[in-house]
């Protein structure tokens, strides 16, 4: 694997589609380039305040400089690259991402900022082909765990930094340590089929949530230094619960598994939620906990 095949995907109005994504990654590319990136971009403010308590951990890892010249990768709609750009105010910021929509947001915000140190490609990380050893530092908050072939991604992001270059990067630990996750979930299984998100070895939020995994892959891939320390933090979900269940079951994933449901059991689903997320409403909103990898390494 690891091998790109030309992908028709359209251009995003900004730069010509990508030349290759890899074959495996095809589903992925769909997905973000779908129903679910426009609903990050519809929710990029809640989303920015969802790892708000998270965000500091990476950038204070990544260790950027004025004149770091910085990776990163999956950036989404570009919250972090122009938070690096700020600190990189005499260097440069690449995002790479493989969503069109996201990249559009992230294009705009970079301009509303007054940011001329930071650009966007639209790209497929594992394949994508970066200059070799041009960046000092690449960072990703969450968006490296969606790779077919996460040997051949982190390899090709390797090649992309200089000797001795900065890895640093937060993934997700299990489904299970992620109260965010079970505690909505958890209060809909009666009534509705839940997808399967952690597959083992499958790409997926959950993909990296083994860090003896984490670590071989590094190992494997030309990285050294390797920490992987655990982030528990509490994630702002939303206002109230009224707001959190509409953000929730509005998302194209719930939709499609609602579509599925009884009315009868749409309308208990509903009610399950809303109560499950009254247990966790406090004076400044709807808050569960987060458990995550923050992980940094070290181009050999
Ligand atoms: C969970 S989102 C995180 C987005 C962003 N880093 C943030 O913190 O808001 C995961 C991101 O990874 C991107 N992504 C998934 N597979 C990718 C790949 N093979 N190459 C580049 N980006 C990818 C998605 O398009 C999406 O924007």
């Amino acid at each position: 694997m690891g091998q790109g095949t030309d992908q028709g995907v359209a251009g995003d109005g900004g730069t010509p589609p990508p030349d290759k994504i890899a074959a495996g990654n095809a589903g992925q590319a769909e997905t973000w380039n779908g129903d679910d990136g426009r609903y990050w971009v519809q929710q990029r403010e809640r989303q920015e305040a969802r790892y708000r308590r998270l965000t500091p951990h990476l950038m204070a890892a990544a260790g950027i400089r004025a004149d770091s010249r910085v990776l990163d990768i999956g950036c989404g709609s570009g919250g972090t690259s122009l938070e690096a750009a700020r600190a990189a105010a005499e260097g440069s910021v690449l995002g790479v991402d493989v969503s069109a929509p996201m990249l559009a947001e992230a294009r705009k915000r970079a301009a509303d900022s007054g940011l001329p140190q930071v650009a966007f490609e639209r790209g497929d990380a594992q394949v994508h082909r970066f200059a070799d050893g041009a960046f000092d530092i690449a960072i990703s908050r969450f968006g490296v765990m969606f790779f077919a072939d996460p040997e051949a991604a982190f390899a090709n992001i390797a090649r992309a930094l200089r000797p001795g270059g900065q890895l640093a990067f937060l993934c997700w630990r299990s489904l299970r340590d992620n109260a965010y996750m079970t505690v909505p979930m958890d209060a809909i299984a009666p009534y509705v089929q839940l997808p399967e998100l952690d597959a083992p070895g499958a790409p997926g939020p959950f993909s990296l949530a083994d860090a003896d995994r984490i670590r071989k892959l590094l190992d494997s891939t030309g990285f050294d230094e390797i920490t992987i320390s655990a982030v528990d933090e509490p994630m702002w979900m939303g206002p109230d619960p009224h707001d959190v269940v509409a953000y929730q079951l509005d998302m194209p994933g719930s939709r499609a598994m609602l579509a599925e449901a009884s009315a009868e059991a749409r309308a208990k689903t509903v009610t399950a939620l809303r109560d499950a997320l009254a247990e966790h409403q406090g004076s400044d909103g709807v808050t569960l906990g987060s458990a995550a990898w923050l992980v940094t390494a070290r181009r050999r």
